[in-house]
C-alpha cells in the first residue's frame, strides 16, 4: 500500500512539474527549467515577466535579494539562472524566430540570404540565377516563380521532378528537397530568388515575403517531387 502511496505521490509530482513547465510563461532557453523550479517556489513567474528588460546587474541584485528572503542556491545555479533572466528576460530578448527548434545553432547570427544561395544553389542555377544549359532552369526572370508565391519555397523543401518548360527551354531533370536547412534560411534563399536579378520588377506587387513560419507550414505538407510538378503544372 505505502508502495502504490509514492507511485501516485511521485507520478502526480512529476504531472505537476510538467504542467508548469509547459504553462511556464517563460520563453524557453538553457536553464528556464532551473528557473522556474527555483523562483516559482514563493511568488507566480510573472513577477518575473514583469521585470522583463531590466539589465544583466539588476537581475544579479534580484537574485541577491531573493537570497535574502530565504532562497537557497548554488554558486553555478545561480550563473545559470543569472545567464538565463540576463538573456531572455534582458534588455535584449532574442526574437521568437531566433528561438524556435531550427535555430538553436544560428542565435546572434544573422542570415545573409546571397551567401547561402551561393553554397546551397549556385552550383547548379548560377550566380545570377541564369540556370545551367539543359541541367538546370533560370531563376532569374523565371515567370512561375513569380505566378504563385509558395511554389519556390514547395520546390526547394520537396524537391521537383519532371518535365517543365522555362522560356523557349525544356528541362527534364530532378531538383533534390533542400528539407536539411532550416525554416529561416529557406524563407531568406526563396525571399532572395524572388527579388534578385531584377525579379523583384517582375513579380505582382502584393507579393508579400515569406516567413519561416510559412516554411514550417508548407514544410509539414510533405509532398514528393512529382507532387511538386503537378502543384507547377496547374498554375499555368
Ligand atoms: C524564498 C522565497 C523566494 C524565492 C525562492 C524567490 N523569490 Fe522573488 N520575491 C520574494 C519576495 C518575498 C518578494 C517580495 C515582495 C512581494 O512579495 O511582493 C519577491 C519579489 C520578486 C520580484 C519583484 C521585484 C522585487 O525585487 O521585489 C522579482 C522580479 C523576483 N522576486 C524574482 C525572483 C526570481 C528571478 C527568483 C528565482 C531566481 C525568485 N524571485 C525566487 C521571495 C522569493
Ligand atoms: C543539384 C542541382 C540543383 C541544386 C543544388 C538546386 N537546384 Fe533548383 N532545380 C534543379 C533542377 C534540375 C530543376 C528542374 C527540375 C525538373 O526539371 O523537374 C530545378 C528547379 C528549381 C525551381 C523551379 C523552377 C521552375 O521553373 O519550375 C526552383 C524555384 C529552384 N530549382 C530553386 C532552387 C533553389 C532556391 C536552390 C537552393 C536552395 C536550388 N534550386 C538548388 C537543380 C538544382
Amino acid at each position: 500500500m505505502r508502495r502504490i502511496f509514492a507511485y501516485v505521490f511521485i507520478t502526480a509530482t512529476v504531472v505537476i512539474i510538467v504542467l508548469a513547465l509547459t504553462q511556464s510563461p517563460l520563453p524557453k532557453g538553457p536553464g528556464v527549467e532551473l528557473v522556474v523550479t527555483k523562483c516559482q517556489t514563493c511568488h507566480g513567474l510573472e513577477y518575473l515577466t514583469d521585470s522583463a528588460g531590466i539589465s544583466r546587474e539588476m537581475w544579479a541584485e534580484t537574485i541577491s535579494e531573493m537570497e535574502e528572503y530565504g532562497m537557497e542556491i548554488e554558486p553555478q545555479e545561480r550563473e545559470t539562472i543569472l545567464n538565463y533572466l540576463a538573456t531572455y528576460l534582458g534588455p535584449h530578448p532574442p526574437s521568437e524566430a531566433d528561438r524556435s527548434p531550427h535555430s538553436s545553432k544560428s542565435r546572434n547570427r544573422t542570415i545573409d540570404a546571397a551567401e547561402l544561395y551561393r553554397q546551397s544553389c549556385a552550383a547548379c542555377h548560377q550566380a545570377q540565377g541564369e540556370g545551367m544549359g539543359r541541367l538546370a532552369p533560370p531563376l532569374a526572370g523565371n515567370e512561375m516563380l513569380l505566378k504563385d508565391r509558395r511554389y519556390a519555397l514547395l520546390v526547394v523543401l520537396h524537391g521537383l521532378e519532371g518535365e517543365i518548360e522555362v522560356g523557349d527551354r525544356t528541362f527534364d531533370g530532378q531538383m533534390p528537397p533542400m528539407a536539411h536547412l532550416r525554416d529561416e534560411q529557406v524563407a531568406a534563399i526563396v525571399n532572395y530568388i524572388l527579388t534578385a536579378w531584377g525579379n523583384d520588377q517582375r513579380r505582382p506587387t502584393d507579393f508579400a515575403p515569406l516567413s519561416p513560419e510559412d516554411v514550417t507550414k508548407a514544410r509539414s505538407e510533405s509532398l514528393t517531387p512529382q507532387q511538386v510538378w503537378e502543384y507547377r503544372r496547374k498554375l499555368r
